[in-house]
């Protein structure tokens, strides 16, 4: 989302601003009373408030509720141990056990990473996992060890497959990312094939806010702002058939060669009926494999000045570089906290209810 999207939809309820390091502490210490080991509820906790740092706020602490609904109907299970198999020198798979996506996914790509520190690259292939929030957070993982990353993961039917009209594929990001040069920021680019994350039309809900017509159909096939409606119908793919195939590609990638759920059969994360079996798919890259790093580096410097001083359209006031508006965000966050809208903050604390946990800290106004 952009700065400005992010400073209108923040305008319409009363918003709580919070540290991130008190939400952090805090999100942790929900996941400790819910069964999550004290270390798999550091890189949980980490993961979500990374996602609320960069402005991504539909996959971030926000999810707790659900999260924790799940793991009370025993469908995610937080004290498992993702287990790890080495395939090939440069291949693995891990099997997530029904346990956290995010602890997972962080497993396979510290393998990944370890690979192609020795041998150029690495590949993991996850199967039995669940929603693991925002992809970024994985090619930050492997940015902080100087990768390059590929990062895909399948998720619940949102999606017809183009021409259709039932949801079947799911609205599944595909990421990727590439170090910075020494006077550029890191390439991210984290993007769902929808025309929006489906989180995005959660957050209305959540908000009390409508959503733009282009972004689904209602149950009955008709273009909606209610989110309400959105959620009854489908999400429309982005570009068409492309985002349509996008989309499929994730299933093959992450759910058809994982063994993990595939063809729509991964369960939403905000049903707590069933496990979801989730599938990701993720590699990691030594960016000096062809060149020295020195060189890289130019070259990158070299793409992000082209791209971000190339002539701009009428009214733009600036380009930029794909992950360089939730660098800039996650920056002024670290300074001026987190905003959590009144019924986030109520929901959240609800959690900490239930677990006696301390109320969410608020920063003074
Ligand atoms: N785990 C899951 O199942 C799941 C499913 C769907 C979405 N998600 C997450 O939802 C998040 C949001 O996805 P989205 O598609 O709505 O993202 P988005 O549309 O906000 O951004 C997509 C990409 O475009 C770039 N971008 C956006 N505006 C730009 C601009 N003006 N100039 C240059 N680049 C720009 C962003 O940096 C980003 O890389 C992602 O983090 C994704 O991982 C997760």
């Amino acid at each position: 989302m952009t700065d400005l999207k992010m400073a209108q939809s923040d305008q319409k309820q009363q918003m709580h601003h919070i540290n991130h390091t008190d939400l952090e502490d805090f999100v942790r210490q929900i996941l400790i009373a819910n069964g999550t080991s004290s270390q798999n509820a550091t890189i949980v906790s980490k993961c979500l408030v990374s996602a609320d740092l960069r402005g991504v706020d539909t996959h971030g602490s926000n999810r707790i509720p659900s999260y924790m609904e799940r793991i009370r109907q025993k469908c995610l299970d937080p004290s498992a141990t993702p287990s790890l198999r080495q395939i090939t020198p440069v291949v693995a798979q891990v099997d997530g056990h029904n346990g956290w996506g995010f602890v997972a996914a962080h497993k396979a790509m510290s393998r990944a990473i370890e690979m192609a520190q020795e041998f150029g690259m690495g590949m993991v292939s996850v199967k039995h996992s669940n929603h693991f929030g925002m992809s970024a957070w994985l090619v930050k993982q492997a940015l902080d060890a100087g990768m390059m990353s590929l990062v895909f993961t399948n998720s619940s039917p949102a999606l017809p497959a183009w021409g259709g009209k039932e949801k079947l594929m799911g609205v599944s990001p595909i990421a990727c990312g590439a170090p910075s040069g020494n006077d550029s920021r890191s390439f991210i680019l984290d993007m769902a094939p929808s025309v929006a994350a489906r989180g995005k039309i959660y957050k209305a809900l959540r908000r009390g806010e409508k959503i733009p017509v282009d972004w689904a159909l209602d149950g009955e096939g008709k273009s909606t702002d209610d989110p309400a409606k959105a959620l009854q119908g489908v999400m429309l793919p982005m570009g068409g058939p492309k985002g349509s195939a996008l989309s499929i590609m994730m299933d093959v990638f992450s759910g058809v060669f994982s063994g993990a759920a595939f063809a729509g059969h991964v369960t939403n994360p905000y049903d707590p009926s069933k496990p979801a079996d989730v599938g990701h798919f993720l590699v990691a890259i030594k960016p000096d494999l062809f060149m020295t790093m020195d060189e890289f580096k130019g070259r990158m410097d070299y793409l992000y000045k082209r791209v971000t001083e190339s002539e701009k359209a009428d009214g733009v006031e600036q380009i930029y570089f794909p992950g360089e508006i939730e660098q800039i965000m996650e920056e002024r966050r670290l300074e001026e906290g987190i905003p959590l809208a009144e019924a986030e903050v109520a929901g959240l604390n609800k959690e900490a209810d239930l677990v006696q946990v301390e109320h969410l800290k608020i920063q003074p106004a």
